[in-house]
């Protein structure tokens, strides 16, 4: 190998062997976990995932503030679970090296678009899709984080109290998402196009992605769903259908 590859994979091993250390917060087999979260921690706390969590800012500073509830960051990349874990341990107040766990959040890595394995019926309470790749061109439209496959998997790991909490500043992204959502007969609140339209509130947790486009002035749109037992018994009954 050329040095300038070699340092490359050194770095990349660097960080894999960092974020194996951090067994207490880092997970990396996920699957094994599945119908077993509760166990994880060690107690019956709703339990809320951002999926893609990207560096981390949200689900660190949502798990110090709510430590009544256990909260779960899910990304694919080693290098943004190492960048989530030194944020989520700035923000706990422990030492960057501590190698020691925080009771509430875990850091998980992993691909959505498999959810389901990580993750069993009625697992978790709330979803959170933060500014999500909009997938501009209609070939991609099936890897939109709010396509009907991902909701349709969302519903079924999501528990009857289930909501899905959506931030993006991507127009496009956030119609596809509301027609999505509607076409699937979902129930929606809380609709807003510009969320810091009278400042920021202060109990409002922003995201990197979040605190770089409201400051380039950009409105951020958000919705929530309900997902609601209804819902969740007609999902089940087709799911079943299918199967069939
Ligand atoms: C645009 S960033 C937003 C990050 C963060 N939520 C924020 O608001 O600052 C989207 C993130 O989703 C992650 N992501 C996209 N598709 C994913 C997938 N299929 N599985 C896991 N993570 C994914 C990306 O790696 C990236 O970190």
């Amino acid at each position: 190998l050329q040095g300038g590859n070699q340092l490359r994979l050194r770095g990349r091993k660097g960080i894999r062997e960092d974020i194996e250390r951090q067994k207490d917060l880092v997970i990396l087999n996920a699957r094994d976990y599945k119908g077993k979260w509760q166990q994880v921690f060690g107690n019956d706390n709703p339990i809320y995932a951002e999926l893609g969590m990207g560096k981390g800012r949200f689900i660190s500073e949502m798990s110090k503030r709510y430590p009544d509830i256990n909260f779960i960051g899910v990304d694919m990349y080693d290098e943004l679970i190492r960048k989530s874990s030194e944020k989520a341990k700035l923000a706990h107040e422990m030492e960057a090296d501590s190698e020691e766990g925080i009771p509430n959040l875990r850091l998980v890595l992993f691909n959505i678009e498999h959810i389901e394995e990580a993750f069993d019926q009625g697992e978790l309470e709330r979803i959170f899709l933060n500014f999500s790749d909009p997938w501009p061109k209609k070939k991609h439209a099936r890897r939109r984080l709010t396509h009907r496959g991902f909701v349709e998997k969302y519903i079924h790991i999501l528990n009857q109290q289930g909501e899905i909490h959506l931030k993006t500043d991507s127009q496009s992204l956030f119609e596809f998402s509301l027609n999505s959502f509607a076409d699937m007969n979902l129930r929606m609140r809380n609709i807003s196009l510009n969320l810091h339209a009278d400042g920021i509130h202060p109990d409002h947790v922003m995201t990197e992605y979040e605190m770089k486009f409201a400051g380039q002035g950009m409105n951020i749109h958000r919705c929530e769903v309900v997902i609601g037992q209804q819902v969740q018994e007609a999902h089940e009954i087709n799911l079943k259908k299918q199967q069939s």
